[in-house]
């Protein structure tokens, strides 16, 4: 199975109400590997850049105050198939519709702030994957776990 990563951001309300722990628990407790960590303060660019198929849409400036309004917590998360599995975890878009036990069913109400962001194709994740990390931020590893999961 080749290895498959996805690029996740805990989002400034996940900072702000001190929720990011539990969010990561969640992909690690899944079975998921994390290739990658850090903190990042998007700027207005790095917002464009990232939500870069929203840019024309009548939220994108709503969404793009928000994502700049604090530092967000940028993950490479890996595992079989990461993309779909990640965006199952996360919940659907409006975290009112998002079913129990996923994320955004779980910790919000709220469209824009809706705690997290998981990459939405293969080429989506590998795109921002590059925006978000250099190769020396990105980490090959063993999980001794695996042979269990
Ligand atoms: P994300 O990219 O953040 O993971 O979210 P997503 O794929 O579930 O949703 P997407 O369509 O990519 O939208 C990106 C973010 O824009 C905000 N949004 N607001 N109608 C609206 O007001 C509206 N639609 C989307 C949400 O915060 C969404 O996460
Ligand atoms: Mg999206």
């Amino acid at each position: 199975m080749p290895k498959q990563r996805t690029l996740v951001l805990c989002k400034p309300d996940a900072v702000q109400r001190g929720v990011v722990g539990q969010i990561v628990a969640r992909f690690e407790r899944k079975g998921l590997k994390i290739a990658g960590m850090k903190m990042v303060a998007l700027d207005q660019e790095m917002a464009a850049r990232h939500y870069a198929e929203h840019l024309n849409k009548p939220f994108y400036p709503g969404l793009r105050s928000f994502i700049t309004s604090c530092p967000v917590v940028a993950l490479a998360v890996e595992g079989e198939n990461a993309v779909e599995v990640v965006r199952n975890l996360i919940g659907v878009t409006n975290p009112q519709n998002a079913a129990s036990g996923t994320i955004r069913g779980d910790f919000g109400l709220n469209l824009t702030m809706n705690l997290v962001h998981g990459s939405d194709s293969r080429a989506s994740a590998e795109r921002e994957l590059a925006l978000f990390f250099s190769a020396d931020e990105l980490f090959d590893y063993e999980l001794t776990m695996r042979e269990w999961m």
